[in-house]
Parts: structure tokens; C-alpha cells; sequence
């Protein structure tokens, strides 16, 4: 059992205090965010995220994970302190470092004993020198003779899968100059090791490093595909037949290799370009990622272009049908989402959204509030009720396999513009419904 202080209770945060607490260690979550504090205490969790509730409920139960705004008694108490809070992007796109190195700022006012502080959050290279330096100051200021280490620990977690990817990780990146930290480090993650290490070790830069290079190589294939696609549709091929040709090859493999409308969520549109500034910043303009990136934005915009295009520009006044708000299926999360782009261009042209999602509908009224050009629908076939066409945003299972004969009845110009190629373009044509994919052959 070890004592363990996690400042921030974002998905980072939370899911990782609840899979340690879950291993038995004593874990301390703190956020700034009182009304949070208390809702998590009461077991009530802020964003949707399958198995999340029942592992804080049980180890909150257990007495092996707390909640409190008080940072000091929190950080007297911890062996690790694990720093997991936001880095949003900057207006020029780095990422913006004032809370982490606030959270560093606190630690270094109340430590008094030997800790070991472990970055999580995704930070640029060379973060853990900063938030060593910004502990230090605040030792120094109070002639406090405390020793501690930073090491760079960062999260591989994906959203909608997130307590399963901590409970069985694929890897545990760990940076660090100091053995001692490691043996700590160590002794913690012991629990998910036990078959086979999984505990990669290096120096703190290679390891914040390691995090952005994961996520824009993933990044990289998607938006390879999405250029694929491009090509297939101008050269008259399916993508998908291209992606199975290609997947085969065990060099390339069958994932994330799904063109579609665009990468969302909080990590790889933020990541890429904090990446790229990154790069920029130490003299090196890093052109792979900028064309990833511009990929990107483009194809965020494709479903409203084919949506466009079937009706010869003529949009104003014309219902669409939406299923699928979250930036991806099983989270209620809509950063970066794709259906945001397109209902937002839906708008601008007078054209009017009726949306269903299983789980982002209140999230998007939080996010767009009422408005006479947005209708969210309990179920996916009430969005269908009066609307001209389906567009298909987001891969939820439920949509996979529909009624296409109910389709095309309840809609007025009967067609599906898939923007994650979930249909067969001629099962649907064969219902009597236009098929618009992504990169099927068909030229615009
Ligand atoms: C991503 C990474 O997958 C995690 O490994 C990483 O830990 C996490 O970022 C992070 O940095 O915290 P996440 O943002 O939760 O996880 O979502 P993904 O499952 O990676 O999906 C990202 C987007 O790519 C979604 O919009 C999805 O629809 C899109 N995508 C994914 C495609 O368009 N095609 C694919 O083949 C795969």
C-alpha cells in the first residue's frame, strides 16, 4: 500500500486515483472545483465513462480514495504526487503550462518529507525541469531542506476505454534521473507488472517526448487514410477495399486506419499542433505534422461539402438528420468533435440539425443551449422525423446495422452520408437510399 496525492480530477485524474486505489494504495484526489469535490464524494461522476462509476463508488466505499480542495494535508500525506491537470492550448497553439506549474508552485508550500512529484499531464519536453525549478522556488522561499523528484509519467489512456487502458496498460513510460524515484515508481506500479514488466524506463525528456510521438503517429495515420480516401474517391476506388489491402501487411497493421470525418477530442488536435510549436520553437519547422493537421481541418469540413453538393448548394431551410455528436463512441466528450464543424456550417447556410447521441445530447445544450435550428432527439429514429437526410457522425454500435427501409421512409430526400463508412454504399442504395461515403469511389 502506498500514499498517493492526485492534484486534478479531469479524465487523466481520475481515472488513474481509481485504478491506483483500486490496487489497494491510499489515494487523495484534489481539485480546486468545490462543487466537484462534493459530487464526487457523493459518487456522482462528472463525465460518462464506462466501468469509471462503480471503481470510484467501490474504493471511495473502501476508504482508499478521498476528495478534498485542501492541497496541504494531501501533500503531507503522499509518498507520489501525481500532477494530472488541464494544458489547454495557448492562442498559438503550445500548451499552456500555468496550471501545472501552479499545482508545482502548491506542492513545493507544503512538502516535508521526500516525495516523488509525477507529471501526467501531457507536457512539452523539458516540463520537468520547469516543475522542479518551480518546486524549489517555494522550498527555497521557506528555507525548507526537503528533498523530492520530478519524473515524467505520462497517460496513454483512451477515452471510452479509459479504466480498462490503466487497469492493463500497454506500457508505463517512466522518465526519470534519479533511482530512487524509479524504485518508487516502481513499487507503485508493481501491481500491473506482475506478468510481464511493463515499466519502460528513460530521461525525462524522452518521455514527454514519447507521449506526443504516440499520439501524432496515430494522428499521421489517420489523416494518411483521410488522404487516401481523397485520392480514392478522385481515382474511382473504395478506401475500404484499400484499407483491408493494406492493413494486412503486419508492418501497417489494421489499426486506426479508418478515414472518416476527422480526428477529434482533446488530445490529438491539441497534441499535434503543441508538437508542432514545439519544433518551431527550437528552430525546426516540423512539415509532416503541419499536413497532418491541414488533413485534418479539411476533412472535418467533407460531410457539410457532399451534404452540399446534394442539394446543389440550395441548403437554406433543409432538415438533417444527426446521429452521432461525441467526437467518437462510448463518451459524452464533444471536444474537437466533427458533428460540431458540420452542424455549425449547417447553420451558417439556414439549414436546421435534429441530433441524437446516446450519451452527448446534454453536453451539446450545454455547449449551444436552446436554439430554433437545433432539435436533440431521445432516440436515433425521432431525428429522422421531418428530416430531409441522415448524416452519420460518430460509430456508436447501436447505428451499425439500422433500418434502412425505415430510413427512407421517414425521410423526405432519402439519403446517408456516412461520415465513418459504417454502410455497404449498395445494401443502402438497394433500400433506395443515396450513399455518400468517405473516399467509396465516387467523384464530386
Ligand atoms: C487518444 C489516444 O488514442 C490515446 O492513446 C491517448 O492516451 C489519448 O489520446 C490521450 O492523449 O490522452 P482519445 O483522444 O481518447 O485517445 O481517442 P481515440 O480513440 O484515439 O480517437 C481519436 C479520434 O480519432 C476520434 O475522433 C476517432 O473517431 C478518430 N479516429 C480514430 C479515426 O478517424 N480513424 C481511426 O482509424 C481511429
Amino acid at each position: 500500500m502506498m500514499k498517493v496525492t492526485i492534484f486534478g480530477t479531469g479524465y487523466v485524474g481520475l481515472v488513474t486515483g481509481a485504478c491506483l486505489a483500486e490496487m489497494g494504495n491510499h489515494v487523495v484526489c484534489v481539485d480546486i472545483d468545490t462543487a466537484k469535490v462534493e459530487r464526487l464524494k457523493r459518487g456522482e461522476i462528472p463525465i460518462f465513462e464506462p466501468g469509471l462509476e462503480s471503481i470510484v463508488r467501490r474504493n471511495h466505499a473502501g476508504g482508499r480514495l478521498d476528495f478534498t480542495t485542501d492541497a496541504a494535508p494531501a501533500i503531507a500525506h503522499a509518498e507520489v504526487v501525481f500532477i494530472a491537470v488541464g494544458t489547454p492550448p495557448d492562442e498559438d497553439g503550445s500548451a499552456d503550462l500555468q496550471y501545472v506549474l501552479a499545482v508545482a508552485g502548491t506542492i513545493g508550500r507544503h512538502l516535508d518529507r521526500y516525495a516523488v512529484v509525477v507529471n501526467k499531464s501531457t507536457v512539452p519536453v523539458g516540463t520537468a525541469d520547469r516543475v522542479r525549478e518551480a518546486v524549489a522556488v517555494e522550498l527555497a522561499a521557506r528555507h525548507a531542506a526537503v528533498e523530492f523528484d520530478v519524473v515524467s509519467n505520462p497517460e496513454f489512456l483512451k477515452e471510452g476505454a479509459a479504466v480498462d487502458d490503466c487497469l492493463r496498460p500497454d506500457r508505463i513510460i517512466v522518465g526519470a534521473s534519479s533511482t530512487r524515484a524509479v524504485a518508487v515508481l516502481r513499487k507503485l506500479y508493481a501491481p500491473f507488472n506482475r506478468n510481464h514488466d511493463r515499466m519502460v524506463v528513460m530521461d525525462e525528456r524522452s518521455a514527454e517526448l514519447t507521449k506526443y510521438a504516440a499520439n501524432a503517429m496515430l494522428a499521421t495515420k489517420i489523416s494518411f487514410m483521410n488522404e487516401i480516401a481523397n485520392i480514392a474517391e478522385r481515382v474511382g476506388a473504395d478506401v475500404e477495399l484499400v484499407r483491408q489491402g493494406i492493413g494486412s501487411d503486419p508492418r501497417i497493421g489494421y489499426h486506426f486506419i479508418y478515414p472518416g470525418a476527422g480526428y477529434g477530442g482533446s488530445c490529438f488536435p491539441k497534441d499535434v499542433q503543441a508538437l508542432e510549436r514545439t519544433a518551431h520553437s527550437y528552430g525546426y519547422e516540423a512539415r509532416l505534422l503541419g499536413a497532418v493537421e491541414a488533413v485534418n481541418r479539411q476533412q472535418k469540413t467533407k460531410l457539410f461539402e457532399l451534404i452540399s453538393y446534394h442539394f446543389n448548394g440550395a441548403l437554406a431551410g433543409k432538415t438533417i438528420a444527426l446521429w452521432g455528436l461525441a467526437f467518437k463512441p462510448n463518451t459524452d466528450d464533444m471536444r474537437e468533435a466533427s458533428s460540431r464543424q458540420l452542424m455549425e456550417a449547417l447553420w451558417s447556410v439556414g439549414a436546421k440539425v435534429r441530433a441524437f447521441d446516446p450519451e452527448a445530447r446534454e453536453e451539446t445544450h450545454r455547449l449551444y443551449g436552446d436554439r430554433d435550428d437545433l432539435v436533440l432527439c431521445e432516440h436515433a429514429s425521432d431525428a429522422l422525423h421531418g428530416a430531409d437526410v441522415l448524416a452519420v457522425v460518430t460509430e456508436w454500435k447501436a447505428f451499425r446495422s439500422p433500418d434502412f427501409a425505415a430510413i427512407r421512409a421517414a425521410l423526405a430526400k432519402p439519403a446517408i452520408f456516412d461520415g465513418r463508412n459504417l454502410y455497404e454504399p449498395a445494401t443502402v442504395e438497394e433500400a433506395g437510399l443515396a450513399y455518400y461515403g468517405i473516399g467509396r469511389g465516387r467523384s464530386l
